[in-house]
């Protein structure tokens, strides 16, 4: 059987984690159920909330955990609080979110997050949100189109894509995954290295951009933090440079006593450090599970404490 996802680094996050029987741990993208798997196997008395916006996901890991006793909440984790809040939860003792998308999730073509099959141009994680890449890239206009493409992508032909796909679009419905690649070809060449580079970021800029990730993660960093006990763990994989920059950037403003500009000498802020960062540079996979796991050469992982008594 193909494995639905190999989860990355789950040594590491369980070690960072440093979980406890008894303790309350949320696994905030359960997705195929193999992380929080490892954590039950470490230690069976957890007790574990799993969070994914995506059905199958879910699915798959009540198949996964089914020997558990994990409590399952279709969720965007933005929404991590309340829904925390709505089962009486109010600190927790650690939390990991293992982010993007999943292996599973890239290999269904009809899912459409992939260039290598051709699919309806779907990208939503959560299908039963309205708007889908289809749409996006027929109905934007290419100054939003541009936009998303530079900000989520951080492509140097992003207005030159978007243009072209206003181009395609003026002749005929641009429909599938295949659609898209053949325009971004057209632009970046096909076959070569940087060809490649230009799909996969084009590709990542729409995904982010439907599912609003950037945004999701930022506000459920601050709730995490802000929920955690004293001594609680938050732990973050990040699979790319403006996932991670928001990561490291959230820790660090976390971490400090007074966020005042340096020309005021007496702080007004009142800011108090929250948190204490436990790891100074991203933790890597080691060399078997970067073999083993091509998935694991992108991760990064952040990991950080919760101060107080
Ligand atoms: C990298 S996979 C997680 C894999 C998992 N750690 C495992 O071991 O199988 C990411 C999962 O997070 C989910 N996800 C991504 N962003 C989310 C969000 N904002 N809220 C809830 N789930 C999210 C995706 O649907 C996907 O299933």
């Amino acid at each position: 059987m193909i494995e639905y996802h190999l989860p990355v680094m789950a040594k590491e996050c369980a070690e960072y984690l440093n979980l406890r029987a008894g303790g309350i741990y949320i696994d905030a993208t359960v997705g195929g159920g193999g992380h929080s798997r490892y954590f039950y196997e470490k230690e069976p008395e957890i007790r574990l909330f799993a969070f994914d916006q995506d059905d199958e996901a879910l699915s798959q890991a009540s198949k996964t955990l089914e020997n558990y006793n994990p409590v399952f909440i279709k969720s965007n984790f933005r929404h991590l609080r309340t829904e925390l809040a709505l089962r009486k939860i109010s600190a927790i003792d650690g939390i990991l979110f293992d982010l993007g998308v999943s292996s599973h999730q890239i290999d269904e073509a009809e899912r459409g997050f992939s260039f290598d099959k051709d699919a309806p141009l779907d990208m939503r994680m959560d299908r039963e949100n309205e708007l889908c890449a289809k749409q996006v890239v027929n109905e934007y206009e290419v100054r939003e189109l541009r936009r998303i493409f530079k900000e989520y992508g951080e492509d140097n032909l992003s207005a030159r894509i978007a243009r072209t796909i206003e181009e395609e679009r003026r002749k005929q419905s641009i429909e599938t995954t295949g659609d898209l690649a053949r325009i971004i070809e057209q632009v970046a060449g096909k076959g070569s290295k940087e060809s490649l580079k230009t799909k996969v970021r084009i590709f990542q800029a729409l995904r982010i951009y439907i599912n609003d990730e950037l945004n999701a993660l930022s506000f459920a960093l601050q709730d995490a933090i802000n929920i955690l006990a004293p001594g609680g763990r938050i732990v973050v994989l990040s699979y790319h440079s403006l996932e991670d920059r928001i990561v490291k950037n959230t820790f660090r403003t976390a971490e400090q006593d007074c966020l005042c500009p340096t020309s005021i000498i007496n702080c007004i802020c009142d800011h108090k450090s929250q948190l204490k960062v436990l790891t100074k540079r991203p933790v890597l996979a080691d060399k078997e599970e970067l073999q083993q796991n091509i998935r694991s050469r992108s991760a990064k992982l952040r990991a950080a404490e919760k101060k107080g008594e």
